[in-house]
């Protein structure tokens, strides 16, 4: 490809040194030097100046982004996402925009299934209160009746949402020996559950009164907005724990915290929240909860992995293909 020919791109952070100079043999790219995130006119401004925007969860692409945009005034034909997740996409702005959007699936399905077994076990095992009381200088010894918390192997999992991190955590949980239940819009294929030794709830209801944790594994977005609400909250069993490793929107965190303080939950592990990473600030004030600044595929692995499959989207679709991770 001649120099003039050769696509422009802009990534909106900074990315794993790697990517970044693998993206550099291939297309002429725009790098956010210092790492700051862009406002909605610069997000505006780069669709109309590059051929392909790479975004990332920080990066809000929705309506107010897009709506002044006409197709003829915009440069971008391609988002390539940065993440699995594009809830923070508009798709029908993309779609009116004639905009391809891709994104990196499976590459950090076992890390961010780690994360969710990781923050079970913490938050079972009341790690963060045992660790901030002891860098709190506060640990007077070991005595029988401190820092008691719930016992985890044997116990009951609901997965909300049994795509590929939702399976990756079953993996996991197996080992534990714990019982699996699952709750997805679709009907699972029987052998499927039971190669994961799962059972689906036809309901949500009736997988959040049966388990002993619950772990969300569904998309974020309009369709599962507060799915977790005072109204299932109060359907948990008394000793239950949730695990919200997807997507902050998917629970009502005012709810939750309502949910945490007045014990009608024993705990939550969070690794995302609405409107991050803005906190709703009673968070700081809630012991019972282990709270991750969404770390969920941060290895270097993975996260070069993530780069390297958004190369491969930009790259494809550049060479006139469809590219292989394309979600609209
Ligand atoms: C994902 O891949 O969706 C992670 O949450 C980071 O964006």
């Amino acid at each position: 490809m001649s120099q003039s020919s050769t696509p422009s791109i802009i990534l909106t952070r900074r990315w794993p040194q790697a990517v970044e100079d693998k993206l550099s043999a291939h297309f002429k790219v725009s790098f956010n030097a210092d790492d700051t995130p862009m406002n909605a006119d610069q997000l505006r401004q780069a669709l109309c100046e590059y051929d392909a925007v790479l975004p990332t969860v920080t990066d809000k692409l929705d309506a107010s982004v897009f709506a002044p945009l006409q197709p003829a005034e915009i440069k971008t034909r391609l988002i390539a996402n940065y993440g699995v997740g594009f809830s923070h996409i508009d798709l029908e702005h993309t779609r009116r925009l004639g905009i391809t959007v891709t994104n990196t699936p499976d590459v950090l399905s076992a890390c961010t299934a780690d994360i969710a077994i990781m923050l079970m076990l913490m938050v079972a095992r009341r790690a963060g209160e045992g660790e901030r009381e002891l860098r709190a200088g506060e640990w007077s010894g070991w005595r029988p009746t401190h820092l008691v918390g719930s016992k985890v192997t044997g116990k009951t999992l609901g997965i909300v949402g049994f795509g590929r991190i939702g399976r990756e955590t079953a993996k996991r949980a197996a080992g534990f020996d714990m019982s699996i239940r699952v709750y997805n819009r679709s009907a699972i294929n029987p052998d499927v559950l039971k190669s994961y030794n799962a059972l689906q709830d036809t309901s949500l209801e009736s997988l959040v009164q049966q388990s002993d944790f619950v772990s969300l594994h569904c998309p974020g977005g309009a369709e599962n907005k507060h799915l977790i609400n005072s109204t299932l909250l109060r359907q948990m069993k008394p000793g239950a724990f949730l695990i919200n490793t997807a997507r902050g929107e998917v629970v009502d965190e005012a709810a939750l915290i309502s949910a945490l303080n007045d014990g009608t939950i024993a705990g939550a592990g969070l690794d995302v929240f609405d409107g991050e990473p803005n906190l709703h600030p009673d968070w700081y004030g809630v012991q019972n909860a282990v709270l991750l600044p969404h770390l969920g595929s941060a290895t270097d692995h993975t996260r070069n992995e993530m780069g390297f499959k958004a190369l491969q989207n930009l790259i494809s679709f550049f060479a006139g293909e469809t590219p292989p991770d394309r979600v609209a």
